[in-house]
């Protein structure tokens, strides 16, 4: 057992492949204040009725049932989790619950000014902050909404509250992005975030996708090499992260690469997701959900849920076969599932 299980759980949710599931990733909203085109259509979203979302305390109650059978890491997704009213009290009854060793939030930073102060006292433990581009035009080409400059103050107000290890996640795009590789790289290190790139996937609300567009692993390693040097693979303290971290020559600095669609690390993957309308995914490319609500909503006991878990971890599959001929998209856009 390594070390990062932690105690082992009798009723553990394991896979058919030996998958010791142990990361739990909680959307709490679909709505975004912003509209990157790689995840939501431009205009005319359709945002689920308030009334179809979990409330806080049946998000709470699911996680620790969850703790029960072995979770023990969570992360905060959305849509945009920041637009969720109070998210800091949520953020507070989570991080009480006994058996969470890491509790973090994924967020594209536009309101962390004004909440990442709450954030930090509430006792949320890190932050990966999505910023793709260092340019306006470029973020708006992307966001269809203006907002570097809100993103870059929110990421730096998070360091000044005191966040420590602050990871800062850009989607590479073929023919978009490639001038932004090493200006990010080289604002990263310079104020000491983790940067990482991370593939385009298929999964965006509008037919966008399209393996000509994905900026690999490969090709960013090579732009950062020129401008770099040699990046030297550092060591992996997590087996199942998906980044392949590297150090630049010079010693300063991390960088990551996660390259799902060049090399899938589905093999090694301790995910589950719950949508902010309480249905649970075994992969951000299931077609099939869990309806977790009906049974928070219901009069079923914790035993119930579960063993709903389990199912849904019963019948996950090898890998997600992007690539493959029969490759389905799921019916659902990022905002919808939490990245
Ligand atoms: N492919 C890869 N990553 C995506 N994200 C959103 N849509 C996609 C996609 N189609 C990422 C964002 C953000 C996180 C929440 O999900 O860049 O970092
Ligand atoms: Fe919003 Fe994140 Fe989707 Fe961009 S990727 S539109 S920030 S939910």
């Amino acid at each position: 057992m390594t070390h990062d299980e932690g105690p082992q759980f009798e009723n553990a949710l394991i896979d058919r492949l030996g998958r010791v599931h142990t990361n739990l990733r909680l959307s709490v909203t679909d709505r975004c204040n912003i509209r990157c085109f790689y995840c939501m259509p431009a205009e005319n979203v359709e945002y689920r009725p308030h009334e179809e979302l979990l409330h806080y305390e049946e998000i709470v109650r699911f996680t620790r049932v969850a703790t029960t059978v072995g979770i023990n890491k969570l992360r905060i997704t959305g849509g945009e989790p920041l637009v969720r009213r109070d998210l800091h009290t949520l953020i507070a009854e989570l991080a009480k619950l006994p058996g969470i060793e890491d509790l973090a939030l994924t967020t594209n930073g536009m309101l962390l000014g004004e909440q990442a102060e709450l954030l930090k006292a509430a006792g949320l433990k890190r932050l990966n902050i999505s910023l793709d581009t260092l340019r306006e035009e470029t973020f708006q080409r992307i966001a269809r909404r203006p907002g570097v400059q809100q993103v870059l103050d929110g990421i730096l107000e998070a360091q000044r509250v005191g966040f420590q290890q602050i990871r800062l996640n850009a989607l590479a795009i073929a023919g978009l992005t490639e001038q932004d590789v090493v200006p990010l790289a080289e604002f990263s290190r310079s104020h000491g975030f983790e940067l990482r790139f991370i593939e385009f996937m298929p999964l965006s609300a509008e037919d966008v996708w399209d393996s000509e567009r994905v900026l690999t692993g490969k090709t960013l390693r090579r732009l950062l090499e020129e401008a770099f040097g040699p990046l030297v693979p550092a060591k992996r303290n997590d087996p199942h992260q998906p980044a392949v971290d590297y150090q630049f020559a010079d010693g300063q600095g991390k960088i990551g690469l996660i390259n799902p669609v060049s090399e899938p690390f589905c093999g090694n993957c301790n995910r589950l997701r719950l949508t902010a309308e309480g249905q649970i995914r075994n992969c951000l490319f299931a077609t099939r959900e869990w309806d977790a609500r009906a049974i928070l909503r219901g009069e079923a006991d914790d035993d119930e849920l579960r063993k709903l878990l389990r199912d849904c971890v019963a019948a996950k599959q090898p890998a997600h076969g992007i690539g493959a001929d029969d490759f389905e998209k799921p019916q659902r856009a990022m905002y919808q599932i939490g990245g």
